[in-house]
């Protein structure tokens, strides 16, 4: 069986690199002609695809270096536009990051080292900052390890307003006090202590950078109504790691013991549950048998369990999952909640999938407002929605056809190339560097199992 993803092509030259972003960087140039991606719908797909480690984890993974000088490894990071501009982040601080090959004695994935140096400049410039939003996690490390923080308020996906309220109400809890003006939110801590954070809504980003932060606070944090995403989990088993006493992540209370320093590590970064969800939709759509190695059902199982009432077969495989589509998929209706609930990552796929089943979906946004903006795209191949405020109702067509369409972003990017497999014809999608931000070789590990598609 072919493998897509295991062959990640040359990690190009091994320099440390430090200081602002350079010019020629693909991260920072403006998109050109090839950011497009083509996709000819129709062949069924099979093969085995392996998903990488998980954006929205090594992000932050990133992030929690700051919080101890030395050297630190992060094996599986994507290379994705994202990383590039965390690592530009961090840089900045004054961290030395490269990439490193393969090394066939410990594991068989690259490696991401960061060397942070025992004093770090506790600024993120809004050039960097505007461009994603997930460097907001950076506040909570550099107050925990400089007492101070001058962190660009966040740009990122573009739907709706994303607000920092809860970051900066729990930081406060633990001392911190801001001060938000001309675009910096400006943070002082010289005394971080532990205290009870009872969050409104489990907010990933919330959670991750109270943690960060209570890891070095005096005495005892209890974080309440937190976020469960496998990805804290990560996050925490690192920091665990790293010498911090983390209890109860992954449930909604973690309970953090401040200590008075943490170390370098070695972590693995948790597998793309995203990006698995991407192989699984692509399927769905093209028909076919596939395995997408390094999947966890335990981190996608509502999911799974909602493809398999679609007519999809999903089950664990020694090597991660293993999914079959062989007919029209039956319509269903979903809600995107916070983890262990549908993720609303998922839903641009799952209304994808909608799109073209058996009947009529109700799909129920409650996240993020405004995140409906590529149903517009996938009317444009012939689908038939209607959203109204946070609903959206899919009544299944017989086929997309092909057409050109626009990515707005990371997860309706993917979800159009996934629209494109099952699409009759050539579907066109641009502002294809949106899918860069997320995905490392979208097109090639689709390619290598059949399908289509191609960076034009
Ligand atoms: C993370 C993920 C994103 C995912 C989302 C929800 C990363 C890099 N991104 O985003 O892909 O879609 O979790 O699973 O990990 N909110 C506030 N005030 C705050 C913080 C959040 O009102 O201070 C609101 C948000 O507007 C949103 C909801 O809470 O409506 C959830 O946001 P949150 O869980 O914080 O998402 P992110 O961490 O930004």
């Amino acid at each position: 069986m072919p493998v897509a993803g295991e062959d990640t092509g040359g990690t190009g030259p091994v320099v440390w690199q430090t200081g602002s972003v350079p010019a020629a960087d693909p991260t920072t140039a403006a998109p050109t002609s090839v950011d497009r991606i083509v996709v000819h719908g129709g062949d069924p797909l099979s093969g085995r695809v392996r998903v990488g480690g998980a954006k929205n984890s090594a992000l932050k993974l990133m992030a929690a270096t700051l919080l101890a000088p030395g050297v630190h490894e992060l094996v599986r990071v994507p290379r994705i536009t994202d990383v590039e501009l965390m690592a530009e982040v961090l840089r900045s601080m004054g961290a030395r990051v490269r990439w490193r090959d393969p090394d066939a004695s410990l594991d068989d994935d690259r490696v991401l080292e960061i060397d942070m140096p025992a004093t770090i400049t506790p600024v993120a410039p809004y050039e960097l900052v505007e461009r994603f939003r997930a460097s907001i996690v950076v506040l909570g490390p550099l107050l925990a390890r400089c007492g101070e923080a001058r962190v660009a308020l966040p740009g990122g996906d573009d739907f709706g307003p994303r607000p920092i309220d809860m970051h900066l109400r729990g930081l406060a809890a633990l001392g911190a006090e801001f001060d938000t003006s001309h675009g910096y939110v400006e943070g002082r801590a010289p005394n971080l202590v532990g205290s009870r954070v009872l969050l409104e809504f489990p907010s990933v980003g919330a959670t991750e950078n109270i943690v960060m932060a209570a890891v070095r606070a005096k005495g005892t944090t209890t974080i309440d109504n937190a976020a469960r995403e496998p990805e804290i989990a990560d996050l925490c088993g690192m920091l665990n790691k790293m010498g911090a006493r983390i209890e109860g992540a992954g449930s909604s209370t973690i309970v953090i013991e401040g200590v008075d320093e943490l170390g370098p590590v070695r972590h693995r970064v948790v597998p793309d549950r995203i990006e698995a969800a991407t192989y699984l939709a692509a399927v769905g759509m093209a028909g076919g048998e596939i395995v997408v190695a390094d999947a966890r059902l335990d981190h996608m199982d509502l999911l799974c369990q909602k493809l398999g009432e679609m007519g999809m077969r999903i089950s664990a495989d020694p090597d991660g999952l293993w999914a079959m589509a062989n007919r029209r998929l039956r319509a269903v209706d979903c809600s995107t909640l916070p983890y262990p609930g549908i993720a609303t990552d998922y839903k641009p796929l799952i209304v994808t999938l909608l799109s073209t089943a058996e009947g009529v979906g109700i799909v129920t946004e409650n996240l993020f407002a405004g995140r409906f903006r590529y149903v517009d795209e996938l009317r444009r191949m012939g689908a038939d929605i209607r959203t109204e405020a946070h609903h959206a109702v899919v009544r299944g067509v017989e086929r997309l056809s092909g057409a050109p369409v626009r990515a707005h972003d990371i997860r309706a990017g993917a979800a159009l190339v996934v629209a494109g497999l099952g699409a009759e014809g050539e579907t066109v999608v641009a502002d294809a560097h949106h899918v860069d931000r997320g995905y490392e070789d979208l097109v090639g590990k689709l390619a290598a199992l059949g399908a289509r598609v191609e960076r034009a």
